[in-house]
């Protein structure tokens, strides 16, 4: 069988991949996915996304040891442990914890897709690592692959789907038929790799984001395959796939 690889550009659309049960790959390379890969590599036991700040706190009144991290307007809520920033999340203070993480637009990309049974979360930082992943349970399973790129307010964003083009690259040749969405954003990603953190400083959310000091953010979030690792969302949490 064919496994089709395939783009939805908006978060809102998390719906129709999830209807369609394909296996679905949430990108929001600034920040939420970066974030959570590094904190992964930094030893964190799970990530607990929420749509909104009430739940977070909610939930840390229930759980006093969960980290509390997350953005609005790309800073740190009142209140909580941590912003967004991917180098936040270091082995010091995550490893062994459970983070709570409420973002503008990232974690709600992944709460929209809770009835879908395959959710993995890519960032540049494991594009082959997810690739990979996302192949094989896709071929074992028999079941197609969506990006849903996460963007930004509800807006596409050049950086989520250059990321949707340097996954999708890393599939093995052959056994998948890329739609017209994931051909353009492979020959995106071919035209942007060699100028990557050039490319994306010309997005609307890096500029944005450097102009709020966080330019550190978006060169580490453009690190391509820098772990060997891939966070999987199921059952309300995110976790290391086994
Ligand atoms: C989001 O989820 O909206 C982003 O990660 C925002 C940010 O850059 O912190």
């Amino acid at each position: 069988m064919t496994v089709t690889v395939s783009v939805e550009f908006k978060a809102k659309d998390a719906l129709r991949p999830v209807k369609r049960r394909d296996l679905i790959i949430v990108i929001d390379v600034l920040r939420c996915s970066s974030s959570i890969v590094n904190a992964f590599a930094n030893g964190v036991k799970a990530v607990t996304p929420t749509e909104t700040l009430k739940e977070a706190f909610a939930l840390r009144e229930q759980h006093s040891d969960y980290l509390l991290a997350g953005e609005r307007k790309g800073r740190k809520p009142r209140g909580f442990d941590f912003g967004n920033s991917p180098l936040e999340f270091v082995q010091e203070v995550v490893e062994g914890r459970t983070v709570i993480m409420t973002t503008t637009s990232g974690t709600r990309a992944l709460v929209g897709c809770r009835q879908a049974e395959h959710v993995l979360v890519g960032a540049f930082l494991n594009a082959k690592a997810v690739a990979k992943k996302a192949a094989e349970i896709a071929q074992s399973s028999g079941v197609n692959v969506s990006f849903l790129l996460a963007g930004e307010k509800g807006l596409f964003s050049l950086e989520d789907f250059l990321c949707a083009g340097a996954i999708a690259s890393e599939f093995p040749v052959g056994a998948f038929g890329f739609s017209d969405g994931a051909l353009a954003a492979v020959t995106a990603f071919d035209c942007a790799k060699d100028a990557l953190v050039e490319s994306v400083m010309k997005s609307r959310h890096a500029k944005h984001l450097t102009e709020l000091g966080f330019g550190r953010d978006v060169e580490f979030s453009c690190m391509l395959n820098r772990f060997d690792l891939v966070p999987v969302y199921r059952d309300g949490n995110v976790t290391l796939i086994q």
